[in-house]
C-alpha cells in the first residue's frame, strides 16, 4: 500500500499543465504535488507519437524517484498518445486530462455540436472524437488545432493583446460557423486565454476546461485507491515542488503569476539522464 503522506506527480511539456496543478491545490489542497514542466522539449503538439511516449517514460521514470503515489498527465498531448503505453507499464495509477474533458462536454452541450481546440497532434489522433463517441454516438465533434496558442501563451506578455483576440477570431471562425455549442479547451495553456476565447465565441458557448474535471477525478480516485493524505494538520499549508528541465527563471514568473504558492525553490534537471 503507497505512503499517504507521498506527492502527487503532475506533468506537462511546459507552463500549461499548471493549471490543472492549481486545480488540484483548490479541490485536494491536503496533496502535494512534485510538478515537472518540460520547458526544454516544448512544444509537444507537433511531435510524433513516438517521441511524446519517449519523453513521458523519462519523466515518469524521474518522478518515481521523487516517491509519487500517483501520476497525472497534466498534458493533453501525452494524455492523447502516451497515456494507454505507459499506463501498462506502471504499478501505480495515473490519470490524464481526456476523459475528464470528454464526459464534462458530454453533459455540458446542448444542441449535440461540441468543438475541441487543441495541439496538432491532439486532433489528428482523435482521442477526443473517440471518447465523446462513446459517451454519445449521436455527437457532432469537430476538431481545430490551433499551434501559434502555445507560444503566445509561453511568452506571456501577449495573453491579453490585440494579436491574440486576432488569431483566435481566425482560428475559431469555422467553430463558429458550423454552431458548436461547447467548447473543449483541448490543452492545457488555452485556459490562460479562456476570456479572449470566450469573447471569440460569444456568450452562448460553454467552454469546458479539463482541469477542473481532472482534479475531481484523481480526488475520486485517491479515496478509491485509500491513499489519498489524511495528515495534514487544520490551517497547515501544503508545500510543493517544481521542477524544470530548462532556466528556471521564467517559469518561476509565470508560475507566481497563475498559483497560488511559491515556486522559490523550482529546480532543473536533466531529464535525458532517466
Ligand atoms: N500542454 C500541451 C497540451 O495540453 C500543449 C503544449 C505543447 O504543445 O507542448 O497539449
Amino acid at each position: 500500500m503507497a505512503d499517504r503522506k507521498a506527492p502527487i506527480g503532475v506533468f506537462d511539456s511546459g507552463v500549461g499543465g499548471l493549471t490543472v496543478a492549481r486545480e488540484i491545490m483548490r479541490q485536494i489542497p491536503e496533496e502535494r504535488i512534485v510538478y515537472f514542466g518540460d520547458t526544454a522539449r516544448v512544444p509537444y503538439g507537433s511531435k510524433s507519437r513516438d517521441t511524446i511516449i519517449k519523453y513521458s517514460r523519462q519523466i515518469i521514470r524521474f518522478l518515481k524517484t521523487q516517491g509519487v503515489k500517483a501520476i497525472v498527465v497534466a498534458c493533453n498531448t501525452a494524455s492523447a498518445v502516451a497515456l494507454e503505453d505507459v499506463r501498462k507499464e506502471l504499478d501505480i495509477p495515473i490519470i490524464g486530462v481526456i476523459k475528464a474533458g470528454a464526459r464534462t462536454a458530454a453533459a455540458a452541450t446542448h444542441n449535440g455540436r461540441i468543438g475541441i481546440i487543441a495541439t496538432e497532434t491532439t486532433i489528428n489522433s482523435k482521442v477526443y472524437t473517440h471518447f465523446l463517441e462513446e459517451l454519445n454516438p449521436g455527437l457532432c465533434v469537430i476538431g481545430k488545432a490551433c499551434p501559434l496558442f502555445v507560444p503566445l501563451v509561453e511568452e506571456g506578455t501577449f495573453l491579453k493583446d490585440p494579436i491574440t483576440e486576432e488569431i483566435a477570431s481566425r482560428y475559431l471562425q469555422e467553430l463558429k460557423e458550423k454552431q458548436i455549442d461547447t467548447l473543449i479547451l483541448g490543452c492545457t495553456h488555452y485556459p490562460l486565454i479562456r476570456s479572449t476565447v470566450g469573447r471569440v465565441m460569444g456568450e452562448n458557448v460553454t467552454l469546458v476546461n479539463p482541469a477542473y474535471e481532472t482534479a475531481r477525478e484523481l480526488k475520486a480516485l485517491l479515496i478509491e485507491e485509500g491513499i489519498g493524505n489524511t495528515s495534514l494538520q487544520e490551517g497547515q499549508e501544503q508545500t510543493h515542488t517544481f521542477y524544470v528541465s530548462d532556466a528556471t527563471e521564467k517559469f518561476q514568473q509565470f508560475a507566481e503569476s497563475i498559483l497560488p504558492c511559491s515556486v522559490k525553490d523550482t529546480t532543473q534537471i536533466n531529464i535525458e539522464e532517466y
